[in-house]
């Protein structure tokens, strides 16, 4: 219980932090800025983490919500949402923050804060993005003028290849890893991608096909490193548009954000949920229908979900407490 409240009062301090970096370092670190964290000696070995407790990870993320926002939606794109993020997957990138395994991109910038953080607070607070929603974005439906693609909206070209791949260039559908919907697949840690910021998902994509980054033997960054290097820059640049649209059926988000605000599921993932079934959910047509426009301001996240409740105690008693506290000062 102490240990918690100081724990507190340190990452109050660390969130102010955080909030003050995430205002005046506005513009992204160039490609070359030198990583002044040398190669680290191997991280000593900490105690072997278990599952992630949501609650212990939420008071964990008051230090995250500078910049990847409060539930995870940064309004920023140069930060990357993990709302819906699965807790291995973000307990993985954290430990490869921290190792300087994943050094490339915008990481020395993730770098300090996952430092901070034992493999069992990754798990905590990784457990608890993973209840949050994602919210996504609008896709880019410009028609291509020329080249290979001419005629197609340039959203479609990302939806063909996240669907069906390119069997004869050895490219596979992302949606057989990712999901028609973008929602990844926690038991072997494929990230969620729906809904993510274009920008971003274009530095990942060609951080992978440039097979930069110090992290070549990993197994997992080599699944994409392959994938990746068969796609062209314009190709690329459609499947992030694509996926920044690509979020669940509207009626999912609805019946997800409505009845358990938080509070239900602390039951850990369990990692073998039937990792099988996602591709075979293809036919549902309205899986993974970009956001062109009209669906995306539904439940897009940071907070939309919150009104029902407040407005609710609407019947007759409301006025006292209200107007008292809310006085608008
Ligand atoms: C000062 C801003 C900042 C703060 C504070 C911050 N992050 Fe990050 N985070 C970033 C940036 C920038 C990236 C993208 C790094 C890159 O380009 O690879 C990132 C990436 C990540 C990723 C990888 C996402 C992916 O899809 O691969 C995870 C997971 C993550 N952060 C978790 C956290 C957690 C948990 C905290 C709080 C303990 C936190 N971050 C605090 C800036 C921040
Ligand atoms: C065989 C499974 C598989 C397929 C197919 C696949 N991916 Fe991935 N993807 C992964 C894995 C595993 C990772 C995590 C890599 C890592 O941890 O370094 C990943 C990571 C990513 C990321 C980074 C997410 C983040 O938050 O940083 C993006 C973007 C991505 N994939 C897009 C795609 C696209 C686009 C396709 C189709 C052209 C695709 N993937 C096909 C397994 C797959």
């Amino acid at each position: 219980m102490s240990h918690a409240r100081v724990l507190g009062i340190g990452l109050a301090a660390l969130a102010a932090a955080a909030v003050a970096y995430a205002q005046t370092e506005v513009t992204p670190i160039p490609d070359a800025a030198p990583v002044e964290t040398a190669p680290l000696e191997p991280a000593a070995p900490e105690a072997p983490a278990t599952w992630g407790d949501p609650q212990n990870g939420q008071a964990l993320a008051a230090t995250c919500a500078a910049c990847h926002g409060v539930d995870g939606n940064s309004q920023l794109d140069m930060y990357p949402r993990i709302a819906g993020q699965s807790e291995i997957y973000i307990a993985d990138q954290i430990a490869r923050f921290k190792s300087g395994e994943r050094s490339d991109g915008m990481a020395a910038i993730m770098k300090p804060f996952a430092d901070m953080l034992s493999a069992q607070d990754a798990r905590d607070v990784g457990a608890w993005f993973a209840t949050q929603t994602s919210g996504a974005g609008v896709a880019d439906d410009t028609v291509i003028a020329s080249g290979p693609y001419e005629g197609m909206r340039f959203y479609e070209v990302g939806e063909q290849l996240y669907r069906s791949g390119d069997p004869a260039r050895g490219i596979p559908a992302c949606m057989a890893c990712h999901g028609p919907a973008g929602t990844g697949n926690p038991g072997p840690a494929y990230p969620h991608v729906g809904g993510q910021h274009a920008s971003y998902t274009q530095q990942r994509l060609e951080i992978f096909r440039n097979g930069t980054g110090a992290e070549r033997d990993n197994d997992l960054f080599q699944i994409m490193a392959n994938i990746a290097s068969r796609l062209t820059e314009e190709e690329i640049g459609a499947l992030a548009s694509y996926m920044e649209g690509l979020h669940p059926a509207a009626d999912d988000l609805v019946a997800a954000a409505a009845p358990v605000p938080a509070a239900a599921p602390t039951a850990p993932v369990t990692p073998d949920a039937d990792p099988v079934a996602e591709p075979s959910t293809v036919e549902s047509p309205a899986d993974g229908v970009p956001a062109d426009g009209a669906a995306a301001p539904d439940a897009d996240a940071s907070g939309e979900a919150a009104p029902p409740e407040a407005g609710e105690p609407a019947e007759d008693a409301p006025a006292e407490a209200d107007a008292g506290t809310a006085e608008l000062g």
